[in-house]
């Protein structure tokens, strides 16, 4: 196969962006030049622009000076704006954000690119948000603490932190990343140890909360809440697609501090960093589809010993997120007898095997609305696992740029896709 094919091969999956219902919004991108990143895109069914409200910046600005009584922008805050759906970006003065009672500032030090970041940018129409433009898009920031809300206790200025940064929820500038002062939720931020870095810091926040979302409501996978010592008992058995990915380190470690035994997916080279974040076996998913899907059945079997019964098993997280990988996923719980598949996938799922219930992941940002797994994730497990060493800031971030007008290229670029890493400027 020549390079350039195997290289669209590589880079081209079929994408199903977040869509509110995927028989009306499914796509399928395939890339027909590497280089100039076009695509050719192909919908089920005719595309429909989702409602959103759009104003210049200049008039963002002005009107924010209005609501907020300021005289003028201070000059303190610079943004990536994107200025409208599918629009360009662009580095423009922002306002200071005031948090609100039960938020913090973040003065970002790092800033992480998410691979939602180039499907917002590329197929905006096809994601329910953001829905008002202009819009500053981004969901993981590593600094400190510039200004404290009212109703915040546990963090002071100056704190080293990391952030979900929450702009999904909010549809509000305030809340994206890909600017120099972010406004996040005190109860999904956490204190980073002086020993690791922002840029490291910044690539846990989105992970971590896709992961939590996946693992801990009674709804989805439903393990016990993670222990930041190591005495979690060991428990039932779960299957991570994708464990050398952000999301899926995230879902491996979480479970292991759960007392899960995981067993992932990965390359060959990755083994190595799938282990040593708390999986007990890996397998390389590179083969026959047919072959990997029997090898991890076989392997699963393995694990239980004597046990045939599925009660050992919790299920299994899809952290790619594509067609391919759910379905994979599925067919592995289909011949172990039947389970439940949470694929990060947020729609999209019909189809699934018999016995099997695929629950695609749509609500990363409502996880502060549970209170419970939330206080256990972002208030005890990330800060003290952070701090003893039970929760590892990986995978390793790959520094691209040193300042906002570094993300527009680098964004897009992120679509060739990182292998065990993360791409992220520091400011
Ligand atoms: N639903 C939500 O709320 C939500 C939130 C966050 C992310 N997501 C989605 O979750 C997915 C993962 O995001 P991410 O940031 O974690 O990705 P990422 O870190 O950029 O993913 C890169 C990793 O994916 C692995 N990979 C690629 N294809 C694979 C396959 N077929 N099987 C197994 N592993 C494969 C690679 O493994 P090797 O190098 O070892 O081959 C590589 O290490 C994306 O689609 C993202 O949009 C969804």
């Amino acid at each position: 196969m020549p390079f350039a094919s195997r290289l669209l091969t590589a880079l081209s999956p079929t994408i199903r962006p977040l869509c509110p219902t995927s028989s009306t919004f499914n796509i399928f991108i395939r890339r027909t030049s590497p280089l100039a990143l076009t695509s050719t895109i192909t919908t089920t069914a005719p595309t429909r622009r989702l409602k959103t409200q759009t104003s210049s910046i200049a008039e963002f600005n002005s009107q924010e000076n209005k609501t907020n009584k300021r005289d003028k922008m201070t000059g303190q805050n610079q943004a990536l704006w994107l200025t409208e759906q599918e629009g360009d970006f662009v580095v423009r003065e922002a306002p200071y954000w005031t948090p609100g009672p039960d938020d913090i500032l973040v003065r970002n030090k790092a800033v992480a690119i998410n691979p939602m970041d180039w499907k917002i940018k590329l197929f905006g129409k096809h994601i329910p948000f953001p829905r008002t433009f202009p819009a500053i898009i981004g969901a993981d920031v590593a600094g400190e603490v510039a200004e404290v809300g009212e109703n915040v206790t546990k963090f002071k200025k100056g704190d080293r932190v990391i952030g979900k940064a929450n702009y999904v929820a909010t549809d509000h500038p305030s809340t994206g990343a890909f600017q120099h002062y972010t406004v996040c939720p005190a109860s999904g931020s956490a204190i980073l140890p002086d020993s690791i870095s922002f840029a490291a810091g910044s690539v846990l926040p989105l992970a971590i909360s896709t992961a939590a979302m996946g693992l801990y409501p009674p709804h989805r996978l439903g393990l016990p809440l993670p222990s930041p010592s190591s005495d979690a008992k060991k428990g039932k058995i779960l299957l991570v697609w994708g464990g050398s990915s952000s999301c899926g380190s995230a879902a491996i470690q979480l479970a292991a501090a759960s007392g899960a035994r995981v067993i992932a997916t990965a390359s060959a080279k990755n083994f190595a960093f799938v282990k040593s974040v708390g999986a007990e076996e890996v397998v390389d998913y590179n083969d026959d589809e047919e072959k990997v899907v029997q090898r991890l059945v076989e392997r699963i079997r393995a694990m239980q010993g004597s046990s045939k019964d599925n009660e050992d098993i919790y299920g299994a997280i899809d952290a790619i997120g594509e067609d391919k990988t759910w379905r994979a996923t599925a067919q592995v719980l289909h011949g172990l007898g039947g389970g439940k598949v949470v694929s990060f996938l947020p729609w999209g799922h019909e189809g699934a095997p018999e016995g099997v219930e695929v629950q695609g992941l749509n609500d990363t940002s409502s996880l502060g609305k549970l209170t419970d797994i939330n206080e256990a994730v972002w208030g005890r497990f990330v800060p003290e696992g952070l701090k003893n060493g039970a929760l590892k800031a990986v995978p390793a971030p790959i520094v691209v740029g040193k300042s906002l007008d570094a993300l527009p290229e680098e964004i897009m670029k992120s679509q060739a896709g990182v292998s065990a890493g993360k791409l992220v400027i520091e400011l």
